[in-house]
């Protein structure tokens, strides 16, 4: 076992998380709490159409809240969306922040909170610690299992103008409070379960063996695998099995706290240039790129990979085979949910130079484990195609 237990590291977790089945009914109190009187949902049009904000709004109007809600952000979410979700803000006079969804209406109101308490547009705030305080008092309400922005303090945002995902980073715009219902994810359909499962998984895998893995990160990581990897057949193919929600969620959170503490790697690299140019689906993106970058970081990760097949289940003493068995382990996790190929979801051949250009640009790229270059990020993208 290689271990960094004789490296220092600091540690900070500033958002609380109240996890639990009926979670989200404490909403209320937390505002009062905040002292927030008049909060600014932000979500997008699939959670007002699945009812799921109609469940949030109710809360808030049993308690005698009012509230204003910006339903309009998109997948990928643009800088005009929280550019206008800040407007909303402005317009309706709020004085707190709700996001409700999945990593896009979580992202859109990270960004859009420095906006709301700062003012600027949103390339003032991209990059690390460009944000100058706390912001207004935020909570998020997760509905996916997957991309762990509820516990992260980033959040990507497409350069609409240049089709580049742009990331900002900073400790002040971590939401205040998370609240983690497993009940809001169980009408999650097949697909979107897969992807964002897959991309929680991914998010666990690349910090565990990114070359700045840290031991906290390291311990969320691998039990994140384990449970992401023990249950994400059963709440693909049995939604309403509120075991295999709650333990993709609990997965998905760790797997955020840990590569917010550690890094993401060469799968985010490139699923980011992939999701900037043809706005493709971020978990089917790294759903496709995960195998092949393992295959081709597996000498230089062995003895990590080989814990990450034991967490997902693997009794293989042999470190080699045990890294191997990872791998195909992986392969077959995504055969099973049937995720779409590159090829499916439009990608071209001819944008591959472009596509590794992006990948090699990505602030996490130094972060694999074996070294890629815009040339091996190209082998890849043929590789996966
Ligand atoms: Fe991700």
């Amino acid at each position: 076992m290689n271990t960094n237990l004789m490296d220092s590291f600091s540690f900070i977790l500033p958002t609380r998380i109240e996890y639990g089945i009926g979670s989200v009914a404490g909403l209320a109190q937390e505002l009062r709490e905040m002292n927030v009187t008049r909060p600014l949902i932000v979500t997008d049009p699939g959670i007002v159409k699945s009812g799921l904000l109609g469940k949030i709004t109710a809360l808030l109007e049993q308690e005698g809240f009012t509230y204003v809600v910006f339903d309009a952000v998109e997948p990928n979410p643009k800088d005009y969306n929280a550019e206008n979700a800040a407007k909303a803000a402005a317009e309706g006079k709020t004085d707190g922040i709700i996001a409700v969804g999945g990593g896009s209406p979580i992202d859109a109101a990270k960004c859009a909170s420095a906006l709301i308490s700062y003012g600027g547009s949103v390339k003032d705030y991209m990059g690390k610690n460009k944000v100058p305080g706390p912001v207004q008092p935020f909570i998020v309400i997760p509905t996916t299992a997957g991309t762990g922005s509820e516990v992260t303090f980033s959040s990507v945002i497409t350069d609409s103008e240049k089709s580049f995902k742009m990331s900002m980073r900073s400790v002040h715009i971590a939401p205040k409070v998370a609240l983690l219902d497993p009940q809001l994810t169980v009408t999650l359909p097949p697909g979107i379960t897969a992807s964002t499962g897959i991309d929680a998984l991914t998010h666990a895998i690349e910090a565990y063996s990114a070359t700045v893995s840290e031991p906290v990160a390291d311990a969320c990581a691998l039990y994140a695998i384990e449970l992401i990897a023990g249950s994400i057949r059963e709440a693909y193919f049995n939604g309403t099995d509120i075991k295999a929600r709650s333990a993709m969620l609990m997965g998905s959170m760790l797997a955020g706290i840990a590569f917010s503490h550690s890094d993401v790697a060469s799968v985010h690299c490139m699923a980011e240039a992939l999701g900037g140019i043809y706005d493709a689906p971020h978990g089917v993106c790294n759903s496709i790129i995960l195998p092949h970058v393992m295959e081709y970081s597996l000498d230089h990760a062995a003895a990590r990979y080989a814990r990450v097949a034991r967490a997902m289940g693997s009794m293989e003493r042999d470190e080699r085979k045990a890294a191997e068995e990872a791998v195909g382990m992986v392969k077959q996790m995504v055969a099973d949910l049937k995720l779409p190929s590159l090829k499916q979801i439009g990608v071209k051949e001819a944008d591959f130079e472009k596509l590794a250009e992006m990948s090699e640009a990505n602030l996490s790229t130094g972060s694999n484990p074996r070294p890629m270059g815009k040339a091996e990020y190209l082998e890849v993208f043929k590789k996966a195609f």
